[in-house]
């Protein structure tokens, strides 16, 4: 399974860096728009920070914006994934991106039946929001698991990125159910690697080998 952190704050990426496992970024537009700074500036940071998948997202709303946005966006590195809102003419971009070998990782998908027609016009990776299907009291996670099954039914290669992560639980369930990507917000990532007891442990352990006579 792979790790991305969701963020567009350098700071949080080197730090998610040290760990050791991080293996993408992704960002939108909220993200950029809280680091207070230019888009593509940003986004061109982010690009050379980090050998893996950087998702960076168009603004338009129309396929041929969308297309030219892309081609620009994808000049800043071969590691940038372009992503496209999951709309009708977002779909028309994706089918002619991939034609043109350049990824996309389609966004704002809410149900399994998009995700299907967005693996059909040939993307790159699916990002399913959980946490915000969560807050109106819908499951998140079962999008995630027919999503899954859907792509393994027809041997789809679009890899699932569950989004919109809000706790820790969102991974472990993300993992059980085999999704290849978690794009993590910079604090879940810090929080799943402690437990109370592991730290107890250390201490104890710490402590006892003070009394092993030198
Ligand atoms: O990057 C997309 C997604 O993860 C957004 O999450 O918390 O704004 O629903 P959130």
């Amino acid at each position: 399974m792979k790790f991305f952190i969701d963020t567009a704050d350098i700071n949080e990426i080197r730090k998610a860096k040290e760990y050791g496992i991080l293996d993408g970024v992704t960002t939108n537009p909220s993200l950029v728009a809280k680091v207070k700074r230019p888009y593509t500036e940003v986004l061109s940071e982010i690009v050379k920070e980090v050998p893996g998948p950087v998702s960076a997202e168009v603004i338009s709303v129309e396929c041929d914006g969308m297309l030219k946005e892309a081609r620009e966006l994808a000049k800043m590195g071969s590691n940038v994934v372009i992503k496209i809102p999951l709309i009708k003419e977002g779909l028309k971009a994706v089918k002619i991106l991939a034609s043109e070998h350049i990824k996309t990782n389609v966004t704002l998908c809410f149900n399994a039946l998009q995700a299907l027609m967005a693996a059909k016009a040939g993307a790159t990776y699916i990002s399913p929001f959980v946490g915000r299907l969560d807050d109106i009291t819908s499951e998140g996670m079962d999008v995630i698991e027919d999503i899954i099954t859907i792509y393994d039914n027809y041997g789809f290669d679009t890899e699932v990125i569950v989004a919109s992560i809000r706790n820790p639980l969102h991974i472990k369930y993300a993992a059980l159910m085999g999704a290849h990507i978690a794009t993590i917000p910079f604090s879940v990532f810090e929080s799943i690697v402690k437990h109370p007891l592991t730290d107890v442990g250390v201490a104890r352990f710490l402590e006892d080998y003070q009394k092993i006579p030198k």
